[in-house]
């Protein structure tokens, strides 16, 4: 669990304020009109579900199982309880994609950390999975629409960030990768992108907003055998006990774990962006987004 310790850290540590009241308001999407009160379906929207692309029926499923077996802890809205972390804004489900992430947590608990191991099956875990995933999209989008007016921001201001303080020009150049990016997307969707690249829990079937996940954004995985042997790849999954990838000509490995054997290096790509969803204020938001839409 020491990997998902990692990265499960700066959850905690960078839960920003946010003024926003997330839960109070479930926005309209694609033009004017009122707003609309979560249904029945575990709080999620009929809106955020279309969204977010995960099967209803598995996510109707997925809300009452929550509902019985983790809301008491982490609330109704899995916005947080007594002990127990809020899951909408944490590091690890909003960069998990199909379950990644997430599931080995379900699937073994943290006994130490104050989470009992649940007892669940693959498919209840898969349920559960998908349900986390509308609401971490709802929540996204609610950050956008709050700030909807996306171009009112300053773009000299938001230069300055991307090249100061976000460090956006270390992975990014103007004139490289995000060339052109103010054509290829309304602001509002430019918006979302730049929250969130992941585009969508669904990523490997076409992402969030109907943008594919892109190469560059793939998780992938180092293992080395005690001989020195290693394989590496986009990573399957993993936990405790196993870890398995595709390696380069598509062939499957899977490893057992004991420990630290096989060593186990992950890399992904959009850890940084996941970690600095938190960090950016309001005005930080504004900024970038009027400049990113700038580059024409
Ligand atoms: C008895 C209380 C309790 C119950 C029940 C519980 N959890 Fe947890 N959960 C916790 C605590 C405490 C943590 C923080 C553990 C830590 O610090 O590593 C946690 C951590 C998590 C994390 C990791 C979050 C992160 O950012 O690292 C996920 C995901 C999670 N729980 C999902 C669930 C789901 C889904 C259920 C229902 C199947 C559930 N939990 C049931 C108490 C609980
Ligand atoms: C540690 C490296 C890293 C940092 C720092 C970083 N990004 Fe990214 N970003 C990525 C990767 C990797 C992708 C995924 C690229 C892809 O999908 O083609 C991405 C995707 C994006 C995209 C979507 C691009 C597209 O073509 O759809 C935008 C926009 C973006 N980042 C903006 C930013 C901004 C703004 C910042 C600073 C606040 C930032 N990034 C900081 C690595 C980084």
């Amino acid at each position: 669990m020491r990997y998902l310790q990692r990265i499960a850290l700066p959850a905690v540590l960078l839960l920003a304020p946010t003024p926003i009241d997330l839960g109070a308001q479930e926005p309209t999407f694609g033009g004017a009109g009122p707003a609309r009160a979560a249904n029945d379906r575990g709080g999620v929207s009929a809106a955020a579900l279309a969204g977010s692309k995960e099967d209803p029926v598995a996510v109707d499923r997925g809300g009452k199982l929550y509902a019985t077996n983790c809301a008491g802890c982490h609330g109704a809205g899995a916005r947080g309880g007594v002990g127990a972390p809020d899951l909408v804004r944490s590091v690890l489900v909003l960069d998990d994609e199909k379950g990644i992430l997430i599931a080995p947590v379900l699937r073994d608990g943290r006994p130490d950390q104050g989470m009992p191991r649940p007892n669940l099956t693959e498919s209840q875990i898969a349920d559960i999975v998908a349900w986390l995933h509308v609401q971490t999209y709802a929540a996204g989008h609610r950050t956008t629409y709050a700030f909807q007016d996306v171009v009112t921001g300053d773009p000299k201001k938001g230069e300055a960030y991307f090249n100061g303080t976000g460090n956006c020009n270390t992975c990014h150049s103007v004139t490289g990768d995000l060339k052109g990016i103010g054509s290829r997307y309304e602001p509002f969707a430019l918006q979302s992108r730049w929250l969130q690249p992941r585009g969508g829990r669904g990523g490997g079937r076409g992402g969030r907003g109907g943008v594919a996940a892109s190469p560059r954004s793939i998780i992938t995985v180092t293992v080395t055998l005690p001989s020195g042997q290693s394989f590496s790849g986009p990573l399957d999954r993993i936990d405790d006990f196993n870890v398995s990838l595709r390696d380069s000509s598509g062939d499957y490995h899977s490893f057992a774990r004991d420990g630290a054997v096989p060593s186990i290096e992950i890399h992904d790509p959009l850890k940084a962006h996941a970690e600095m969803l938190a960090r950016y204020t309001d005005a930080d938001i504004h900024n970038v987004t009027a400049f990113l839409v700038t580059l024409k």
